[in-house]
């Protein structure tokens, strides 16, 4: 059997007619036009309209910069509303699961929750890779999606492209590469094999690289078919006026988002210098992100040692594989310091 759109559609999904809003029913061509159709208050302010509901502004510009097409873009409140958007519209509760590949991003677990959908967790290998015979036997027909976050968050390291590749190719249901840390990666993007893959999702998001996790901006990108069945369940104006301004003009700024990407590698790999010389750190894991994972002698310990030194950074010890594990966020060179001088006293 192979990959079919209809086939992990939830039935209610398939015959739904989703809610037209004014803004969905007359698409201004951009001629002047007396509105009188939603209900707004009619004195200006930049914000008193409600905002295009398809974010047409904001797609045309990531379209073209990602080289796909309009209609394989959804965009949503932060990626974390589109992960939402994938269970609501693909897995049926009690009775459909998901596979995540733990250690990784917490939500994947979290929405399965809210969404009473069995998440099947299985392991990545020791050295952090997916175990495919085990994610193989793990599938069964319920599976629906298979969270592959890559470069992953904790560990920050990128899977291998063949793994992936294998991935795609055996499973039916929808594989979403989760490439929240894409910018920072050496790997390139998947969005170029979309049309390889119709099983392929792939979200980002503004939240890192580009600076904006303020304004919560999420982007899935899969084919048109896919893309249509999520429009029909999000909410209409999911992305406000202010958040389609600010990302338009944030992602127009090409250079500065590529500076600030130069910037914070090179500040990561200085941090990873100075953490070799830090005695109680063991272990330094590869990293293909914004951020790092080492092993230290006591995780709790030197978690609340440096929260005393007024540094926070993410304890992991908690997290599979991750025992005694630490994952600090590249900060300005400035922030950095602070945490190696504190790091250095502990370290004496
Ligand atoms: C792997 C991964 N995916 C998604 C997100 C959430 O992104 P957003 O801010 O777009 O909701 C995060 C945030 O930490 C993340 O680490």
């Amino acid at each position: 059997m192979s990959f079919n759109l209809d086939n992990i559609t939830r039935e209610n999904v398939k015959g739904l007619s989703p809610y037209s809003s004014a803004r969905d029913e007359y698409v201004s061509d951009g001629s002047t036009m007396v509105f009188l159709d939603a209900n707004e208050n009619p004195f200006e302010n930049g914000v008193n309209r409600y905002p295009d509901p398809q974010q047409r502004g904001l797609k045309a510009i990531l379209a073209e910069q990602k080289d796909i097409e309009e209609e394989n873009i959804l965009l949503g409140n932060g990626s974390d509303e589109v992960l939402d958007l994938l269970f609501r519209a693909f897995c049926e509760p009690k009775e459909d699961n998901i596979i995540s590949l733990p250690p990784t991003y917490g939500m994947y677990k979290v929405l399965s929750g809210i969404n009473l959908v069995e998440n099947r967790e299985v392991l990545l290998t020791n050295d952090f890779q997916p175990n495919v015979d085990k994610i193989l036997k793990t599938i069964d027909s319920n599976t629906k999606l298979l969270f592959i976050c890559s470069p992953n968050n904790p560990t920050g390291n990128s899977f291998s492209t063949q793994i992936i590749e294998e991935l795609l190719n055996s499973f039916n249901g929808l594989v979403v590469i989760d490439e929240a840390y894409i910018d920072f990666s050496s790997e390139e993007s998947w969005i170029s094999k979309l049309s390889e893959h119709p099983n392929l999702i792939v979200t980002q998001t503004l939240s890192k690289a580009y600076g904006m996790a303020g304004i919560r901006l999420g982007l899935c990108m899969a084919s048109s078919e896919i893309i249509a069945v999520l429009n029909k369940i999000k909410p209409p104006y999911n992305v406000n006026q202010l958040t389609q301004d600010k990302a338009i003009e944030r992602v127009l700024d090409v250079a500065s988002v590529a500076q600030e990407v130069k910037d914070i590698l090179s500040e990561r790999e200085k941090l990873r210098e100075t953490l070799k010389t830090v005695s109680f750190v063991q272990t330094i894991y590869a990293t293909d992100a914004n951020f790092i994972l080492a092993k230290v002698d006591n995780a709790n310990l030197r978690y609340t040692q440096l929260l005393e030194k007024g540094v926070v950074v993410r304890n992991r010890t908690t997290q599979p594989l991750c025992e005694n594990t630490l994952r600090f966020t590249v900060g300005t060179a400035e922030e950095n310091k602070s945490l190696i001088s504190a790091l250095k006293t502990l370290s004496n």
